[in-house]
C-alpha cells in the first residue's frame, strides 16, 4: 500500500510536469514564431519604405522598365531580399530571383498583390510555385506597380526548432529533477507511514510489546502517538483480561464442586478438573458437543432438557460406581435470551454414607440396646412363675445379672465412643508403648488361657517413651488383643510384634483366627458391624470396639492397616 501511495506521487506529479511542459513548448512555439514574424513583417514594411524612397528618388515619371529592373536589382543585392515587381494587371515586370519573367504567372491573384492593389498593402504566408519553398510576401502599392518583398521562411523555422530544442531539453532536465525530488518527497511522506504500517501489522500479529519509536513532526505523528496509546491500552486491557481469566481459572480449579457451562448450541464451554475427575472425562472437552465428551445417558437428558426449558433444575444422579451427586442447572441468560446453561456437579456420596451409617446406627442401637432388657424381663418373668425353686431363681437371677451386665458393657462403650468422638482435648504424656502393650497383654491373658491361645508379646522396637495419649493407646491395643483372642478358634496363637521403620514404629497384632471376608474389611471399622453376629454375640461382642479403635488412633494421628485370610489376620498399627 505504501508502495502505491508513493508511486500515486510520483506518477501524478510527473504527469503534470509533463503537461507544464508540452504546454509550454506548444505556447513558446507559437509565442516565438508570432514575435517573429511580426519582427520580420516590421522589418519588411521597413524595407518596401526604402524600396518606396529608391522609386521616387531614382526613377522619374517617364523612366522605362529597364531603369525599374535596374535599381530594383541593386535594392534585392542590397537587402539580400527577393523583390517582384508587378503591374496592376498583374504582369510581372520583374523579379530578382527569376531570369525569364515571361515565364512567369499572372500575380493580379496573389493575395498579397490584391490586397495592395485594393487597400495600398497586402501580405501573405505561402508555398512559392516558382522557388518552391514557404516565403513570407509583403507587397505595396507605389504607383503605377505594385511591389512584393519575399523572404523564405525557413529562417523562421529554423530558429524556432532551436526554441523548441532547447525548451524540450530544458523541460526533460526539469521533469527528471521534478521525478527525483517527487521521489525524495513522497519516499518522506510514507516513510513514517511505512513504520507506522509495519507497528500495525507485527501488532495485529500479537508482537504487543512492538510501538512506534520515531514520531514524525506532522498529522501522521499525531496518529502514531495515539496508536502508541491505544496499543498501551489494548495491553494494559488484555493484561486485566488475563488476571481477570486466570482469577476465574483458579477459583474453578480450587472449587471441589464439579462445574461445567455449555452454550445453547450445546457446546462445552468451560468444565473444572472436578467435572472431568467426578464424571471419568479424560479427553479434552472445550468446544466439543456435551453428549460427545459426557457418557451418562440419564445426565445427558437432563442436560437436553435444561437447554429447551432454560429453567433451573436440581435432581439427585446416582453414578455406575455408587457415586452419588447432587446436581443442579441453572441457565444462562443474556437480554432475555437463553446463552447456554450452568452445570454444578455436588459429590454427596460421602454424605449419603454418613446419613446411611446414621440411620443404622439408630436402629443398630436400639435393637443392641432392646434385646438384654428383653432377655432380663424373660428371665425375671421366669422367676416370678418360680420363685419356689430356689434352684431355677438363682439360675435365672445370673443370667439376668449377665444380660445387665452386657446392657451395661455396651452403654459403657457408646459413651466410650462418643466421649472419643466429641473430647478432642486428651492429655499428651510420655508414654512407653511397650509398657502399654504389655499391660493390655496382662490383663487379657486369663482369657487366652481360657482358650488355650498361646499370646505371645514381643516388643524390643518400641521400648522407648513417645508424646503420645496413654487412654486412647490402651483403648487400642486392648481392643485389637482382646478381638484376635476373641476370633481365634481354642489352641490357636495370638502375637504382638514390633518393629521399626524409620522414624515410625510398627506394632503387628497377628493372630491364626477366623479370618474377616474380604468384602468386610472396609467394613469392620463402623459403629455395631460384626461379620458374624451370632458368634460376636457369644464373645459378649457388640461390634464398637474397632470403631474405638479406629476413633482413638484417628486422634493419635496413627494409621491401621489390616490383612487377613481364612489362616488368620494381622492389624497392624503405624505409630
Ligand atoms: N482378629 C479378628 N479376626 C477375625 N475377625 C475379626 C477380628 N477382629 C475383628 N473381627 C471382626 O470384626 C467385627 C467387629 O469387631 P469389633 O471389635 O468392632 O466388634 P466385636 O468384637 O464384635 O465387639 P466388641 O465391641 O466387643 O469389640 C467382629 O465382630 C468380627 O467379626
Ligand atoms: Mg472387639
Amino acid at each position: 500500500m505504501n508502495k502505491k501511495i508513493s508511486h500515486k506521487i510520483v506518477f501524478s506529479y510527473s504527469l503534470l510536469i509533463l503537461f507544464l511542459v508540452v504546454f509550454l513548448l506548444v505556447f513558446f512555439n507559437d509565442l516565438v514564431r508570432n514575435t517573429h514574424l511580426g519582427i520580420i513583417k516590421d522589418e519588411m514594411a521597413e524595407k518596401l519604405r526604402f524600396v518606396e524612397l529608391m522609386v521616387y528618388r531614382e526613377l522619374t515619371p517617364g523612366s522605362d522598365e529597364r531603369k525599374l529592373r535596374e535599381i530594383m536589382a541593386d535594392a534585392s543585392r542590397i537587402m539580400a531580399l527577393r523583390i517582384t515587381v508587378v503591374d496592376l494587371d498583374g504582369r510581372v515586370i520583374f523579379d530578382s530571383s527569376v531570369k525569364r519573367i515571361s515565364d512567369m504567372d499572372n500575380h493580379r491573384y496573389r493575395a498579397e498583390i490584391s490586397r495592395a492593389i485594393s487597400s495600398g498593402s497586402g501580405e501573405s504566408i505561402r508555398y512559392s510555385n516558382t522557388l518552391r519553398i514557404d516565403e513570407l510576401y509583403s507587397a505595396k502599392f507605389i504607383s503605377p506597380y505594385v511591389y512584393r518583398l519575399a523572404k523564405p521562411l525557413y529562417d523562421i523555422d529554423r530558429n524556432l526548432s532551436a526554441v523548441r530544442n532547447m525548451i524540450l531539453s530544458l523541460g526533460l532536465i526539469v521533469v527528471l529533477i521534478s521525478v527525483a525530488v517527487t521521489v525524495y518527497i513522497s519516499n518522506k511522506i510514507t516513510r513514517p507511514i511505512k513504520a507506522t504500517l509495519y507497528f500495525a501489522r507485527h501488532f495485529s500479529e500479537g508482537d504487543y510489546t512492538r510501538r512506534i519509536l520515531n514520531y514524525s513532526e506532522d498529522e501522521i505523528g499525531e496518529v502514531q502517538r495515539a496508536l502508541n496509546k491505544m496499543a498501551d491500552m489494548i495491553v494494559d486491557k488484555i493484561n486485566g483480561l488475563l488476571f481477570e481469566q486466570k482469577k476465574l481459572e483458579t477459583t474453578l480449579e480450587s472449587i471441589s464442586d464439579g462445574i461445567a457451562v455449555i452454550d445453547r448450541n450445546k457446546k462445552m464451554l468451560i468444565a473444572n478438573n472436578a467435572f472431568l475427575s467426578i464424571l471419568s472425562i479424560a479427553s479434552s472437552v472445550v468446544n466439543r458437543p456435551f453428549y460427545e465428551v459426557i457418557r451418562n445417558r440419564s445426565l445427558n437428558s437432563k442436560i437436553e432438557y435444561a437447554l429447551e426449558a432454560g429453567s433451573s433444575i436440581g435432581f439427585e444422579e446416582h453414578l455406575i460406581g455408587g457415586a452419588v451427586l447432587d446436581v443442579i442447572m441453572k441457565p444462562i441468560q443474556e437480554e432475555k435470551a437463553l446463552q447456554g446453561i450452568l452445570v454444578v456437579l455436588h459429590d454427596i456420596t460421602e454424605k449419603k454414607k454418613v446419613e446411611q451409617i446414621k440411620t443404622d446406627l439408630v436402629s443398630n442401637m436400639s435393637h443392641e440396646l432392646k434385646t438384654p432388657v428383653t432377655i432380663i424381663k424373660g428371665y425375671l418373668e421366669t422367676i416370678q412363675e418360680n420363685i419356689g425353686n430356689t434352684e431355677q431363681v438363682r439360675s435365672y437371677i445370673g443370667k439376668a445379672i449377665a444380660n445387665a451386665e452386657r446392657q451395661n458393657a455396651i452403654i459403657n462403650d457408646i459413651l466410650k465412643l462418643n466421649m472419643i468422638e466429641t473430647s478432642n482435648d486428651f492429655p499428651m504424656e510420655n508414654v512407653n508403648l511397650k509398657d502399654v502393650i504389655s499391660g493390655c497383654g496382662e490383663l487379657l491373658k486369663p482369657k487366652a488361657l481360657a482358650k488355650s491361645i498361646a499370646l505371645e508379646v514381643d516388643l524390643g522396637a518400641v521400648d522407648e517413651s513417645v508424646q503420645t495419649g496413654r487412654f486412647l493407646a490402651e483403648e487400642v491395643f486392648f481392643n485389637l488383643i482382646d478381638n484376635a483372642i476373641n476370633y481365634t478358634n481354642e489352641g490357636g496363637r495370638v502375637a504382638v510384634t514390633a518393629e521399626k521403620s524409620g522414624d515410625r514404629k510398627m506394632i503387628m497384632i497377628s493372630d491364626t483366627g477366623i479370618g474377616i471376608p474380604r468384602d468386610a474389611i472396609d467394613r469392620i471399622f463402623e459403629r455395631f458391624y460384626r461379620v458374624d453376629k451370632s458368634r460376636s454375640r457369644d464373645t459378649g461382642g457388640t461390634g464398637l470396639g474397632l470403631s474405638i479403635v479406629k476413633h482413638a488412633a484417628d486422634m493419635l494421628g496413627w494409621n491401621i492397616e489390616v490383612k487377613s485370610d481364612n489362616s488368620g489376620s494381622v492389624f497392624t498399627i503405624i505409630v
